[in-house]
């Protein structure tokens, strides 16, 4: 499957992007592997005409987003992921209406009509900066709970409003199975993605992005590591380091919707070129907007 896949790569100037939750094997096929900022990053700066987004939803639409003259495909386009959805209707014009300095922060992990209504988008990798860098003093941080409270403890001097939103596999992970791995590895460090609850956040010696995480591993000199994030990440660190040892809290946190994207469905839809992500044009202007600032502020 995989020859096929880069033969039909080939012949289509397709390029296919997968983020680090993806399932190995879709990872060991891809042409870039990364965090969310990193893939959107090289899906604005790809000169193919196909972009095949082994990811959620949100990632394939932020492509096409960026790209609306690409065919962005998703090898299974009900991929998707919960948390994107989680702002009730209504709120922001509310918050809006609330304070008049306000600024609306749109984690990336958030559908395009949400992206439509905000100021600037962020990932995990440059809300703090961002944020910190905004003119606004009133913040209204969506979807995330946890990446919000997370920057408001790192920018005290903005009010960081949040919204109830939160990610199903990062909030399973608590503070009782952190522990539980510390027991029986008390010298490994504790990696956590801000989208964890902020007890684990508490327990952990570094704080990061998928990408931040595993650039982490490779500098730090410790030889084990607790890993709380989704466990597709485990593919980069056991390859970079065939010598340290990566435990993740028990029940091993898995991403369902990220994991539908499999090796079949990459080449199924290379042969077909269906499941495309089709955008409105009205949707798709104001939602680039945020996203453009995101990149501009990051730069
Ligand atoms: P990253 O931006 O760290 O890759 O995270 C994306 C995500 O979906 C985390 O659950
Ligand atoms: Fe969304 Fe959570 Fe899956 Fe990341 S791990 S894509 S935040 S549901």
């Amino acid at each position: 499957m995989k020859k096929q896949i880069k033969q039909l790569k080939k012949e289509k100037n397709a390029v296919m992007l997968a983020h680090y939750y993806a399932p190995a094997e879709v990872q060991e096929a891809a042409d870039f592997v990364g965090d969310s900022f990193y893939l959107a990053k090289v899906a604005k700066q790809s000169d193919a005409d196909i972009i095949v987004f082994c990811g959620v939803r949100f990632m394939g639409e932020s492509a096409k987003i960026l790209n609306p003259d690409k065919k962005v495909l998703m090898p299974d386009p009900t991929a998707d992921c919960a948390m994107a959805h989680m702002v009730r209707e209504g709120i922001i014009a509310e918050m809006r209406a609330k304070y008049e300095d306000l600024a609306v922060v749109c984690y990336i992990n958030s559908t395009a009509e949400l992206k439509c209504q905000s100021d600037v988008c962020v990932t995990s990798s440059n809300a703090v900066r961002i944020v910190k860098n905004l003119p606004n003093k009133n913040i209204f941080f969506i979807p995330d709970r946890n990446l919000g409270a997370f920057v408001a403890a790192q920018v005290p001097e903005k009010n960081i409003i949040l919204n109830d939103g939160c990610c199903p596999i990062h909030a399973h992970i608590s503070a009782k199975q952190v522990l539980a791995e510390k027991g029986k590895h008390p010298m490994a460090k504790v990696l956590a993605h801000p989208e964890c609850e902020a007890e684990v956040l508490a327990l952990s010696d570094f704080i990061g992005s998928t990408a931040d995480i595993i650039a982490f591993a490779k500098t730090d000199p410790a030889a084990e590591y607790i890993i709380c994030t989704e466990d597709g990440v485990d593919y980069k660190l056991a390859a970079d380091h065939p010598d340290k040892r990566f435990y993740y809290p028990e029940p091993r946190p898995c991403c369902k919707d990220m994991k539908r994207n499999t090796l079949e469905a990459v080449l199924a839809v290379l042969e077909k070129e269906d499941q495309e992500i089709i955008i409105s044009e009205e949707i798709r202007r104001d939602a680039l907007i945020p996203l453009e600032r995101m990149l501009e502020l990051s730069k």
